[in-house]
């Protein structure tokens, strides 16, 4: 196959009708604190339980296309001891992988950060990729404040970015492009708005300039929304008129796929805001659909923590939550069917 048909076919797999993608790729630190929320120690063998009952919740592939993993996922085996990423493959799940190294400060530009890890990414691309991983993700994160994301954060991010991108393509992974404004602070939706509108401009204005082919990547962005401080929350219909409209001032009709990040959003508030896109667009000019991490999960860890006769329930919320977001993908999403 050429590396066109390879990366088009993977497309095709990621992006279907009712479907999106479960992020589980949170690194050590991160899942350390997801589960110190719940009193569970986290251990390579505790890890890999949580994800490999996560991974074989039946009927999870009618609302999930694709997994993020983490390096360490990659190699680990489930409960009937097969490789991870063979389990989801063979449930027509496409596994996929996290290939930043994380952020640190932007040096000369206080309060804006750039993700670290292009050194040698093509040739670990080329491992992830014989260990069965099909798409990849690379975060950068820009946090709003007075003089924040500056011109600077902008332009080395969306550098960063556009790079990754196109090295993923020249190895036949698909990237996911992930720009994601924090949602920490008491700023307005207003604020989000320009900021948001800023960084993906010049993401794509980079993603050009490096060659990256837009057909084949997906974006993987935050909803425009007021700071989690902010004195006044916004309803699905607020959140999702300023989200598209930033969304059609920026993002190419060549992009396949839009699949947000939940990026602190409660469970119910993405479902929400994701279907609210989907009602209020008949045709849009891309797939608008979910690629989230704690919103999907969060209720099942909640109810397995840690215990392995939680199984059964943890992966009965997982589900509860996947086909929501399924329902949501399509706009068929409403209140009431989360307490049927
Ligand atoms: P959240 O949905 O929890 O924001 O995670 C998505 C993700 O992959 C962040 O990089």
């Amino acid at each position: 196959m050429s590396i066109e048909d390879e990366l088009q076919s993977t497309i095709d797999d990621l992006v279907q009708e009712g479907k999106g993608i479960l992020a589980a790729d949170e690194s050590q630190p991160t899942i350390a604190k997801r589960f110190a929320q719940y009193g569970i120690e986290s251990t390579p063998e505790s890890r890999r339980a949580y994800r490999s009952l996560l991974f074989s919740t039946p009927g999870m592939e009618d609302s999930i296309s694709g997994v993020i993993l983490y390096e360490e996922t990659l190699l680990q085996r489930d409960d009937r001891d097969r490789l991870i990423p063979e389990m989801l493959s063979a449930r027509h799940v496409v596994p996929g992988i996290k290939v930043d190294r994380g952020t640190v400060a932007l040096a000369n530009s206080p309060g804006d950060k750039i993700t670290e890890g292009l050194d040698g990414l093509a040739g670990r691309l080329d491992a992830y990729k014989a260990q069965g991983a099909r798409f990849a993700k690379w975060r950068e994160v820009y946090a709003i404040g007075e003089r924040n994301p500056s011109p600077l954060a902008l332009e080395a991010n969306a550098e960063t970015l556009a790079r990754y991108a196109a090295i993923c393509q020249e190895a036949g992974l698909v990237p996911i492009v992930e720009p994601e404004v924090l949602i920490d602070g008491d700023h307005d939706m207003k604020r989000c708005f320009e900021a948001t509108e800023s960084v993906l401009h010049a993401v794509f204005h980079a993603l050009c300039r490096h060659g990256v082919v837009l057909e084949h990547m997906l974006l993987k962005p935050s909803m425009v929304l007021p700071g989690k401080n902010h004195p006044q929350k916004a309803a699905p219909g607020q959140v999702a008129e300023a989200t598209i409209r930033v969304l059609r001032r920026t993002v190419p009709a060549a992009v396949p796929s839009i699949n947000f990040l939940s990026g602190g959003q409660g469970p119910e508030e993405a479902t929400a805001n994701l279907n609210a896109m989907n009602a209020m667009l008949s045709d849009p000019p891309w797939a608008i659909s979910f690629s989230y991490g704690r919103a999907l999960q969060q209720p099942a860890l909640a109810a397995w923590a840690g215990r392995s006769e939680n199984g059964g329930e943890m992966q009965k919320r997982f589900l509860e939550r996947a086909r929501l977001n399924g329902l949501a993908r399509r706009g068929e999403y409403a209140r009431e069917m989360e307490n049927e």
